[in-house]
């Protein structure tokens, strides 16, 4: 068994917040960062053609020698993380792991609400798995979480428009649709990996005394503490302080939108899917 890197993958650059919060978390370890630019976005595509692509992605971070696999994407985590460690981690290769970040997400929750009712704002995809609500019910069953899709925030972040003036629209719109629905809430939390991109506009946006939840440093704790609880799984993952990058679509553009994300020149290259 050689060790390899942590694989990160996300349909697009959203991801990228997530690696970052990972990084800072745990610099000591390798990472493969894989996004699949060229089909993103996923937030409105079917069940089926999200579970398909993103098991293509797993298998090609496994084939990187990935032995862990987190999928940085709300919606592949909604929509295809069961079906893959279900039915295909087995005969990939049952030591492989593969991990979402709806439930250290959720796992947050009980102690940043008070009034127990939490705003979930996510792509089309997300909302409509009701992944979240099913989560929270069964950690937290006294939480009211309530929903709304943001079908227009990707395509605004994935096109550099997310501080554009054209961008306030769309960031007030979704969220008066969220308070319309439940004025109680006290706590919202960015279930899409690219709305942190948003936020300044976001918290614009927001009535005083609502938080808004980003969920990259939730999800870096609990995979810190997932390597910890698993001694196994944490010696096979690489530690040379590494990341290097994958982009499904030309590598260019990758590093021009990817700057936006990261403070720091990367190197990419080019893969295909599928
Ligand atoms: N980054 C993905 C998420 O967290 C959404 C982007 C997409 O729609 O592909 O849901």
């Amino acid at each position: 068994m050689h060790p390899g890197p942590i694989g990160i993958f996300d349909s697009g650059y959203g991801g990228l917040t997530i690696l970052q919060q990972i990084r800072r978390a745990m610099p000591q370890y390798d990472y493969i960062y894989l996004g699949d630019n060229a089909r993103t976005p996923y937030g409105t595509r079917s069940f089926e053609v999200v579970y398909e692509f993103t098991r293509q992605a797993v298998e090609r971070l496994f084939g990187m020698g990935c032995h862990l696999v987190v999928l940085a994407c709300n919606t592949a985590s909604a929509k295809a993380l069961r079906s893959v460690q279900q039915n295909d981690l087995e005969r990939l290769d049952p030591h492989r792991r593969v991990l979402g970040i709806i439930r250290p997400t959720v796992e947050s929750m009980g102690g940043l609400t008070r009034s127990r009712h939490v705003g979930i704002l996510a792509t089309e995809g997300t909302i409509l798995s009701a992944s979240y609500p099913l989560e929270v019910k069964k950690l937290f069953p006294d939480i009211v979480v309530t929903g709304q899709a943001c079908p227009l925030w990707v395509p605004l972040v994935e096109n550099n428009e997310a501080a554009s003036p054209g961008a306030d629209y769309f960031v007030k719109k979704y969220i008066d649709a969220l308070l319309e629905q439940d004025p109680l809430i006290d706590t919202v939390i960015l279930g899409c990996t690219h709305y942190p991109l948003l936020l300044e506009k976001i918290r614009s946006y927001m009535p005083a005394g609502i938080q808004v939840v980003c969920q990259g440093e939730y999800v870096a704790a609990s995979l810190k503490d997932y390597l910890r609880r698993q001694p196994e799984m944490d010696e096979r993952c690489s530690q040379g302080g590494q990341c290097s990058f994958y982009t499904t679509e030309s590598v260019e553009k990758f590093i021009s939108s990817a700057s936006l994300f990261l403070q720091e020149p990367i190197e990419v290259k080019h893969t295909t899917l599928g």
